[in-house]
């Protein structure tokens, strides 16, 4: 086989894919029973031992125990049915859109689960408009089938209704709450029942007329509108039963997107290219407590990544050895031998990598898309022991590179700010500054609500620069940010330089 071809077959089986929901929706249930399915886990319990699974794999930080939530991104690797599966985690903290929002940047496919009782809810809708815009396709999975439910075409219809989406179920429920008993499968005219049922039984009755209804009035799959993410393929089941869940696998395997092209600055990257190109979406310190690591996951766009390799960092142009790119299992992370397009590595290193960074075997190129957002928040650091301002400027520096927060150097030398989307950023920035770096802080306000990237050309730069001196600071690129006391001073400015651009969300680079 040519190595062209070895890639193409490699490429096709790979399916690389996260799940959004809003909390409580069965994310975690989800994920477990998808990774047990795939042989990832073999873990005894049930959602309990999810706590366990978090515990080992990501305890890094007290918070994240403390609160019960899961702070950290990261993935999820196993094999079903011939395919590779990368399952990306993202947080489901409201707090974390940003980090959510770049993880999303690295996947094919996602799914949404959606609790059969509540219908669309408010996180749901927010991963789902991000997912639009990036032209994700999206595959429904209807959850909690064993509990009381929602009527289920008005379910259908609110997804329908709700987020523009034509709904296409896939499978049918087989009795409800208590009752559901499996489902039936539309297209293979297949049951995958928990128990045999007779054909007098009602649920069997109901299935039949219901079956009827369903061919009458809503669409039929079509392969071309779901990988335009217009159409949603629908499944249903029970995530703590084990319903639907294969169901839900074989879509993926089936149908599921496979690697798809990235856009770049200068051209778009095919999967199927025969040169490396890897895109850094998501730093990660301290996953082990026992290895004070930092890795930097890095999706591969297009050819192979092969252990030993050195790639170019486009960013400085300096070439980055691969030492020990790793795998993320459930439990384990394994040494990477060789990874292709849809793969997600992790590469351990000490602060080289960054967010936003391209990885190539040499071309010089940049993935665009992973972005970072106006904070919402802001917030003037101050240290409590004035001896270690420098230590504290490295941390900060390095928090900042991973994503934690947002930096902001003052232009008139005052002590640092750092924004956030979400509030729970700071305690997570200040538990770390202790923890990691001995470096206690406390928060300060500051009269300033927003934060925008200015640019334009160098006279109009420097003259409004003048005019704003205090409210003037550097990111952590070292680009210039115009912290504005309101909305009302946000719009006068923009009024008043009109040959300058404000912009809320930032391209990294
Ligand atoms: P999340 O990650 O989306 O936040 O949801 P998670 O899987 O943690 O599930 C949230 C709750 O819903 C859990 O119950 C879980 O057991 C339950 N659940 C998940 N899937 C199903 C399902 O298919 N049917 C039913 N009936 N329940 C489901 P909990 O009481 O909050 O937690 P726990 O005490 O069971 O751990």
């Amino acid at each position: 086989m040519s190595q062209n071809e070895v890639i193409a077959n490699e490429i096709a089986r790979r399916r690389t894919f996260a799940i959004i929901s809003h909390p409580d929706a069965g994310k975690t249930t989800l994920t477990e029973r998808l990774l047990r399915a795939g042989g990832a886990i073999q873990l005894a319990g049930n959602v309990r031992a999810k706590g366990e699974r978090r515990r080992t794999r990501s305890d890094w930080m007290g918070i994240e125990r403390d609160r019960g939530i899961s702070v950290v991104t990261s993935v999820m690797t196993f094999e079903y049915g011939g395919c590779i599966f990368n399952l990306l985690d993202t947080p489901g903290h409201e707090d974390f859109s940003e980090d959510t929002y770049r993880t999303l940047t690295a996947v094919d496919s996602a799914v949404m689960v959606i609790d059969a009782a509540k219908g669309i809810e408010d996180r749901t809708r927010k991963l789902f408009e991000i997912c639009r815009l990036r032209d994700i396709p999206i595959i429904t999975f209807i959850n909690k089938m064993d509990r009381e439910s929602q009527d289920v075409f008005a379910l259908l219809d609110e997804v329908a209704s709700g987020l523009a989406l034509d709904v296409c179920p896939m499978t049918w429920p087989v009795g409800r709450a208590s009752d559901f008993a499996g489902t039936y499968d539309l297209q293979k005219r297949a049951y995958h029942l928990t128990s045999e049922l007779s054909q007098s039984d009602d649920r069997m009755v109901q299935l039949g007329e219901e079956i009827d209804l369903v061919r009458a009035a809503l669409p039929e799959f079509d392969a071309e509108s779901f990988m335009a993410g217009h159409l949603t393929p629908t499944y249903f089941g029970s995530a703590i039963k084990d319903i639907g869940v294969t169901d839900l696998l074989d879509a993926l395997a089936d149908f599921g997107p496979k690697p798809r092209a990235q856009p770049a600055d200068t051209r778009v990257v095919d999967a199927a290219e025969p040169e490396l190109t890897a895109l850094v979406f998501k730093i990660q310190a301290n996953m082990d407590p026992n290895h004070r690591d930092r890795i930097a996951f890095a999706r591969v766009c297009s050819g192979r990544l092969t252990r030993g390799m050195r790639v170019k960092q486009v960013r400085t142009g300096k070439l980055i050895p691969m030492h020990a790119p790793q795998f993320f299992f459930a439990r384990d992370r394994a040494l990477a031998e060789e990874a292709f397009a849809g793969d997600v590595v992790g590469i351990p290193n000490h602060g080289t990598l960054r967010i936003g960074d391209t990885l190539t075997s040499d071309e010089v190129l940049n993935f665009t898309g992973v972005p970072y957002f106006a904070p919402e928040i802001l917030r003037r650091v101050h240290l409590s022991d004035a001896m270690k301002a420098k230590k504290l400027r490295t941390a900060l520096q390095e928090l900042a590179e991973e994503g934690v927060v947002q930096l902001f150097r003052p232009q008139d030398g005052s002590p640092p700010i750092v924004g956030v989307v979400g509030i729970l950023q700071l305690d997570v920035l200040q538990a770390r500054l202790a923890q990691e770096y001995g470096t206690p802080i406390t928060f300060e306000g500051v009269p300033y609500s927003l934060a925008r990237w200015v640019s334009g050309d160098k006279l109009a730069m420097e003259k409004f620069i003048t005019t704003q001196r205090t409210a003037m600071a550097d990111d952590v690129d070292g680009d210039p940010v115009f912290l504005a006391s309101s909305a009302f001073m946000l719009r006068r400015a923009i009024e008043n330089f009109d040959n300058l651009t404000f912009r809320d969300i930032k391209d990294i680079r």
